[in-house]
């Protein structure tokens, strides 16, 4: 049963307007926020380039905020040292462009910083299966990685009911997470399907009143109980 379980929010700094970008962590902190999510873009994996390390260490000193770093970078084995010393509470990097994926995880998880895997639209579940059973999140790309604001690819939401059917199945517990057109539209499908976090840019940034939209993110899902 999927509803009334707790839903955390997670807001992609990618949306904020970076040359207030104080006011916007402290706007994530008064509205509810539950994670600060940093996108990592290289200009190779995506064509876009964002924020390195120091950006993290730097947003490490303003918040309390947990940081998740996703990596969308070329080998992404490189950076995970890098990331952990600039506070990283959590890193996940992209199973399409690592090939020792189980030495990456190992890395992240022996240094005591939550290790994660993304997948984009393409890629299958079934490409999981090797590791499926040392990561502590999977992070279900509903947009093609590289900018915000893109619309869902609705066809992505199945692979969240195949991942919670498979960690009930073989009693794991990692967390599933879903980055890509998350909005007060398309959340209540990812919370039913089996999702835990909500990441979202464009719909908590642009929006008039912010923690309202992280009120509805986290209720979306939720079924009235009657009787
Ligand atoms: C996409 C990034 C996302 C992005 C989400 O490559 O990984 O985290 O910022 O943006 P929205 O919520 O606007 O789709
Ligand atoms: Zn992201």
């Amino acid at each position: 049963m999927k509803s009334n379980k707790n839903i955390l929010v997670s807001a992609s700094v990618l949306g904020a307007d970076l040359t207030a970008v104080r006011d916007a962590v402290s706007l994530c902190e008064k509205s509810g926020i539950d994670v600060l999510h940093i996108d990592v873009m290289d200009g190779h994996f995506v064509p876009q380039i964002t924020f390195g390390n120091k950006f993290t260490s730097d947003i490490k000193k303003i918040t309390h905020l947990p940081l998740d770093v996703h990596l969308m970078v070329n080998s992404p084995s490189i950076f995970i040292d890098d990331y952990i010393t600039a506070g990283a509470d959590s890193i996940s990097f992209h199973i399409e462009n690592d090939i020792h994926i189980n030495r990456t995880l190992n890395s992240i998880k022996e240094k005591g910083v939550k290790a994660g895997i993304c997948l984009v639209p393409s890629t299958p579940v079934s490409a999981l299966s090797e590791i499926i059973d040392i990561v502590d999140f999977i992070q279900v790309m509903t947009v093609n990685p590289g900018f915000s604001g893109q619309k869902m690819i609705l066809s992505c939401i199945k692979k969240i009911g195949e991942l919670d059917k498979l960690r009930e199945i073989k009693d794991l517990n990692y967390k599933i997470l879903v980055d890509g057109g998350v909005n007060r539209d398309t959340a209540g499908m990812l919370v039913d399907a089996g999702a835990d976090v909500l990441i979202t840019a464009s719909a908590f940034f642009n929006s008039k009143n912010p923690a309202e939209e992280v009120l509805i993110l986290k209720n979306s899902g939720r079924k009235q109980i009657s009787g």
